[in-house]
């Protein structure tokens, strides 16, 4: 559930704001976040793991706004990082740094130097080189490193290939049968310390069995390490849990932790990592945009949109459907459009074949917006990416500003003449 809403007078509102009116202050295309949402989606995680040692670190990837991190960082999320431009992101939104857990297979000696400064609370290590670099780092800094190992469960989540991870041609975590080797490893050198065990399966998963299956792998995994004298204290299930975007019925963040805390048994005393981005930002989000022109041709209609695949990629990239509907609904025959960006990409879109009554100068919501949507903008084309806004009840704050035209180039030279 989310707090965009038709309320009324017929129009769309995030929470106590009619959209009409945050258009008409700060233009379009425009990501409009609500932050009752993101608290709400926050607290679904948290509350459903109940008073079982838990964090949820929410996945910074998925919406990296320094006022999104700052909404979660005061309702004391931690945080999962992938760099080190995530890791000051949290830190300039006031996250707590002991909350932080390091993703990510490329992770450079600085971006260890670094975390290890601040004191994140766990490294989720990929590979024996990384485990020696961190060794390595850790040591000149005359400090233990905090480490999990992600294993790659090889379950099929069922999902996107280019989201699913958790398979064995994944570039991601160690081999499941490479586990042990790689455990004992890391406990052998003398600037780590394992701390825990990790993996993240994919994107959007919409069922639960692919979680469980990886859980019980890791879960036996542990009580074998057990057995090795290497004791793990928490278990981070990764991000993944998927949400709707149209008619999925991905499971709650309430039953999917209740599978979760059903599985551990005799494992009571692990702490619980969440990583999820998705399941907490999409729907905390809409992208706001203006049809420029309606153009009618013998075969199709096109509305041509302001904004494009530039300042939302997910359905040029992954063929991803987002739900797009008109801010002040209008009477008439609906008509079959394609809705088209002014990007020269023939893949410029961000809905086919929807059906809507429209006119040029009508204002669309693209929903399902807040994850992967203006992280992933680019600025292709010479377009200045566009602005976002944190609804607060009645109150907008803009948490980014619009990008200048000077902006575009103010890091590039002329050649000397
Ligand atoms: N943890 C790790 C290690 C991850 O790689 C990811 C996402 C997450 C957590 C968060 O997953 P989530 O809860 O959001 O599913 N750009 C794609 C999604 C890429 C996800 C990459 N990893 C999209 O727009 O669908």
């Amino acid at each position: 559930m989310d707090y965009f809403n038709y309320q009324e007078d017929g129009q769309l509102w995030a929470e106590s704001l009619p959209l009409t009116q945050l258009a008409h202050d700060h233009g379009t295309p425009l990501y409009v976040y609500s932050r009752a949402t993101f608290e709400r989606h926050w607290h679904a995680f948290d509350r459903a793991v109940g008073d079982h040692p838990h964090l949820v670190c929410y996945a910074v990837k998925a919406n990296s706004n320094i006022g999104v991190l700052n909404v979660l960082a005061r309702l004391g999320s931690g945080f999962d990082i992938v760099s080190q431009g995530e890791l000051e992101r949290v830190l300039a939104a006031g996250g707590d740094p002991t909350k932080v857990v390091f993703s990510g297979v490329g992770k450079t000696a600085a971006e260890m130097r670094r975390a290890l400064e601040v004191g994140i609370k766990c490294f989720n290590v990929e590979s024996h080189s990384e485990l020696d670099r961190l060794n390595q780092v850790a040591g000149e800094l005359g400090v233990q490193a905090p480490i999990s190992l992600r294993i790659n469960p090889d379950v099929d989540a069922n999902t996107h290939p280019y989201i699913s991870t958790g398979l064995k041609d994944n570039k991601f975590g160690i081999a499941f049968d490479q586990a042990l080797t790689s455990f004992r490893y890391a406990a052998s050198l003398p600037h780590l310390k394992v701390e825990g065990i990790d993996c993240h399966i994919g994107s959007q998963l919409t069922e639960l069995a692919p979680f469980i299956e990886s859980t019980d792998r890791l879960l036996a995994l542990i009580d074998t390490l057990a057995g090795e004298g290497i004791t793990i204290r928490h278990l981070d299930v990764g991000g993944g849990l998927g949400v709707t975007y149209s008619d999925e019925t991905p499971p709650q963040p309430s039953e999917y932790a209740k599978a979760l805390l059903a599985r551990l048994d005799n494992h009571r005393h692990l702490e619980l990592i969440f990583e999820p981005g998705r399941a907490i930002a999409a729907n905390a989000g809409v992208l706001l945009t203006k049809v420029e022109f309606l153009k009618h041709s013998e075969h199709k209609n096109f509305a041509i949109i302001d904004a494009g695949m530039n300042d939302l990629i997910r359905p040029s990239l992954y063929q991803a459907y987002q739900e797009i509907i008109p801010v002040v609904p209008r009477d008439g025959e609906p008509q079959t459009y394609d809705l088209v960006g002014p990007v020269c990409e023939t893949g410029d879109y961000l809905g086919k074949n929807r059906s809507l009554v429209l006119a040029a100068g009508d204002l669309l919501a693209v929903r399902s917006a807040g994850a992967y949507g203006f992280v992933m903008a680019s600025n292709y084309n010479s377009r200045c990416r566009p602005a976002e806004v944190m609804v607060d009840g009645d109150q907008a704050h803009l948490v980014r500003e619009r990008e200048s035209l000077a902006s575009l180039w103010q890091l590039e030279q002329r050649l000397p003449e």
